[in-house]
């Protein structure tokens, strides 16, 4: 099979770019435009098993479409995105340009070549803010209200695809629903983790790669946003969800779409930890003591956002491996001391 992975060049593609080179014999062809993705990991990519990379943005309509052509392509896994929060706030109409727009044109291009199965990265920012916080985590039918324009331009993306679907009865579709994507890829070499690709793009805003950076020395200090939520500790509460899991939902969603139908799914393993258990787990399994302060809450932060995964458990059968908050951030640790 053929296989498009557009957004490869970067951390979550790349993950998944990874166990599609590593464990499947499809023939790979990436298209990134590197604004975000990253060269080297590229190269480490090549080391596993050789694939076509095709620098393009997801906006030259045409060239894509001939990629499309030219190669083949049986299934698209679409990464390409941009996802900063407070960017998509502030320049709402890149979000709704790179995501909604580009996708629907990729979508486009899927029709014109014939392409029948499109696997999507979605996002839990779709939910919004959950208005109660259910302790069976929120499902895939719990309401949908973005609160920001990230959220809704994958939203966006994920009605057009579903349009589109009806009125394509061979074309189907998987989304995935993304919690808290963290850690580095999972590679033991003399027993020691060894990630070899993992999160590179810069000015982080995201706790487990700022925690990282204060254990390996690159901040000094970091800030805890809140401690004043009803939650047990007073700080926000997240699932978070290894890269390397998350990637083999991608990888099983393949074979899924050849004997099921079009669906959503949840991505995160049901279970929460605070910020002050993300920083402690931090401060032992690196053994590096740094300052956390308590400042005022972040903006738009919810108190407590956890996955129901029932659905992906019982419908993909799949099993999360890495569900293990100190080997998150040992993983994440590493990567960043290589970094
Ligand atoms: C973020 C995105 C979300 C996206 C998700 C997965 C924002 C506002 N939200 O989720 O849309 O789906 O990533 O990519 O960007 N925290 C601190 N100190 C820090 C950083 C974070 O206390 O320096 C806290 C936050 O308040 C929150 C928790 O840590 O309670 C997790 O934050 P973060 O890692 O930024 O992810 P989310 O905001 O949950």
């Amino acid at each position: 099979m053929n296989i498009l992975v557009t957004g490869g060049a970067g951390y979550i593609g790349s993950h998944v770019a990874k166990q599609l080179l590593e464990s499947t014999t499809h023939d790979i062809i990436i298209i990134d435009n590197l604004s975000t993705g990253n060269k080297q990991t590229l190269k480490t990519l090549q080391k596993i098993r050789d694939f076509k990379f095709i620098k393009l943005d997801l906006n030259r309509f045409k060239k894509v479409d001939k990629v499309l052509e030219k190669y083949k392509i049986d299934t698209i896994m679409h990464f390409a995105a941009s996802i900063i929060v407070p960017e998509s706030v502030e320049n709402p109409l890149k979000y709704y340009m790179n995501n909604t727009v580009n996708t629907t044109n990729l979508i486009k291009c899927a029709f014109n070549n014939g392409i029948k199965k499109f696997i999507f990265s979605s996002t839990a920012a779709v939910y919004g803010e959950p208005i109660d916080i259910l302790t069976s985590g929120i499902d895939e039918s719990y309401v949908t209200h973005p609160i920001n324009p990230y959220g809704m331009s994958k939203l966006m993306s994920e009605q057009i695809l579903m349009d589109a679907a009806t009125i394509n009865d061979d074309f189907k579709f998987v989304i995935f629903r993304y919690f808290n994507v963290v850690g580095a890829d999972i590679n033991y070499d003399a027993s020691e983790l060894q990630p070899r690709i993992g999160q590179s793009f810069p000015n982080a805003t995201h706790l487990i790669k700022i925690a990282s950076e204060c254990a390996s020395g690159k901040r000094v200090k970091m800030s805890i946003f809140g401690d004043d939520y009803a939650t047990d500790d007073g700080t926000g509460v997240r699932d978070y969800i290894h890269v390397d899991d998350l990637a083999d939902a991608h990888i099983r969603a393949i074979d899924y779409l050849q004997i099921n139908p079009s669906d959503i799914f949840n991505l995160g393993y049901g279970k929460g930890f605070s910020v002050k258990e993300v920083v402690e787990t931090m401060k032992q399994v690196t053994k590096v003591d740094f300052s956390a302060d308590i400042v005022n809450r972040r903006a738009g932060d919810p108190a407590i956002l956890i996955a129901n995964n029932a659905k992906i458990i019982s419908k993909m059968n799949w099993t999360p491996k890495y569900d293990d908050l100190a080997l998150i951030c040992k993983s994440a640790y590493e990567w960043e001391k290589k970094l």
